[in-house]
């Protein structure tokens, strides 16, 4: 495509950094002011950059000049409609376009294992969510994706609802039936948002799942700071069609958004277009061909499997998110993850009972995926078992009614009880095992004894969750609404 050599937004923020001016403005810091210790480690012409907004660098709550341009380019890479730079991650993206889709009081469809972000829009929004359940699948114990027989039932149900969100691919990197999912919404009159937050490489290379702005969605979210190279929190929300309009998201933005954006994020968002614009396609045949063998290596390795076939609820998978698993060397994720890194200096993305999760991008080779094949084999030669491992739990409960909005819930007199107690009493606040940042149940949903047993059996195994807190006595303490 032609243009997208450029980086108008680096080449401007470097021009005025060049330029010789001396600045009377923020930051406090001016390039000079900064805390000994930072300047040891990054350096000083990281503070140089450090800039927020100044005339001839744009405005990103209304751009005219080099951030327009920057974003177009990125529109114009991923085929969308137009692109919005993001500085509050995915989160806000996702924030943002819910509540440009709606407005106070109006039905929403989500997946049951929606991010936590949207727990956040329905709150902030005064939606009323309906979920779909998500498929767990039974001897893995990840969500591999929805139920698509039930996402039909509950569009077709549900006349009165304004927007669905999906979740493509899942934290894991399976991708759902998503076209089929997306056409029946539109029939319905739906707006359709799609999560992808970890999808933004999907459109580089033909072996990839489909993206989801390919696939008809009107508002497209990625992280490009979790597959491509900008840095972390900068994020980008495409609009793919005109059933949400790009004035709402923009001021939806200026409602969530800091008003002083760094240039250090915007500039890596325009760097890491650039990027993958020249070279995506080369970059993921590399990086994908890294994780084959490092998928192939993990499965000759003695009671460690990995998820290589496709779960029921996937129709297709991210190669580059390789998913092992460890429950037949009798041996939890929490404590397989805990010996790696102390004892081979490897942390993996996403610790869950029994699997790990490892993302591979072009930042890999041989070498690091090496490091780690050996670190799982050693593993697995100080945990010698022949026995077949536990069955994992479920990670999510099973899908209820809301009793209350969420945000009325949240706004609703609470109090902290024992979670024993909690059965039969409303939440008044999310509890979020984090990562993969959802939620076991939201305000305004009823605790249940199942959710009790997954959230007690998360906290066994030293995962942390949002929400609960333990009080003096360790007793574990969780907010349910006054009656
Ligand atoms: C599925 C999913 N959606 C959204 C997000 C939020 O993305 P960000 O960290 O860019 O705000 C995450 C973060 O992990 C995620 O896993």
């Amino acid at each position: 495509m032609k243009g997208q050599e450029k980086s108008p937004l680096w080449e401007a923020l470097t021009a005025h950094v060049t330029a010789g001016y001396i600045g009377f403005h923020v930051p406090g810091h001016k390039g000079r002011y900064i805390p000994q210790e930072l300047s040891a480690a990054w350096g000083q012409d990281v503070f140089n950059y450090d800039l927020t907004e100044l005339p001839g660098l744009d405005n990103l709550h209304a751009p005219v000049g080099a951030i327009k341009k920057a974003q177009e380019l990125a529109a114009e890479l991923y085929g969308a409609r137009c692109t919005f730079f993001l500085v509050g991650g995915t989160s806000a993206g996702l924030i943002a376009s819910l509540l440009a889709a709606t407005k106070p009081g109006d039905k929403v469809l989500l997946p049951r294992h929606a991010h936590r972000s949207l727990l956040a829009a329905t709150i902030l929004g005064g939606l009323k969510p309906v979920f779909y359940p998500a498929v767990v699948d039974p001897v893995w114990g990840v969500v591999c994706g929805w139920d698509q027989a039930e996402a039909l039932r509950i569009i077709n149900q549900h006349t009165d609802a304004r927007a669905l969100v999906l979740v493509h691919p899942t934290y894991h990197g399976l991708v759902g039936p998503a076209a089929e999912l997306i056409q029946a919404a539109h029939q319905a009159g739906l707006t359709v948002i799609a999560d992808e937050a970890h999808g933004a490489h999907f459109y580089f290379h033909p072996d990839f799942p489909p993206g989801a702005l390919r696939l008809g969605a009107d508002a497209v979210v990625q992280s490009p700071h979790k597959l491509l190279g900008s840095l972390t929190q900068s994020s980008w929300l495409h609009l793919g069609s005109d059933r949400i309009s790009p004035a709402r998201v923009a001021e939806a933005l200026r409602w969530l958004e800091s008003s002083s954006p760094s240039y250090l994020l915007t500039a890596s968002l325009d760097l890491a277009r650039c990027q993958a614009a020249q070279r995506g396609r080369e970059d993921w045949d590399r990086a994908r061909q890294v994780a084959q063998e490092f998928t192939s290596h993990m499965l000759t390795i003695p009671h460690v499997s990995v998820l290589a076939q496709l779960p029921p609820a996937a129709v297709d998978r991210d190669p580059c998110k390789v998913t092992i698993n460890i429950s037949d060397l009798g041996l939890t994720g929490p404590k397989a993850a805990c010996y790696l890194q102390y004892q081979h200096k490897i942390q993996v993305e996403l610790v869950d009972f029994y699997t790990l999760l490892f993302i591979i991008t072009p930042a890999d080779d041989k070498c690091s995926t090496e490091r780690a094949v050996q670190a799982v084999t050693d593993l697995a030669k100080q945990q010698p078992k022949t026995s077949s491992g536990p069955r994992a739990l479920p990670p999510l409960p099973r899908v209820q009614e809301m009793a209350m909005l969420p945000r009325a819930a949240a706004y609703a007199g609470h109090r902290m009880v024992p979670v024993m107690q909690a059965v039969g009493k409303i939440a008044a606040q999310a509890v979020v095992p984090y990562p993969p940042g959802v939620a076991l149940i939201w305000p305004g949903e009823e605790f249940t004894a199942e959710i009790v047993d997954i959230l007690l059996s998360f906290i066994r195994l030293g995962i942390t969750v949002q929400g609960p807190i333990i009080d003096g006595d360790q007793e574990l303490n969780v907010a349910i609404v006054e009656e």
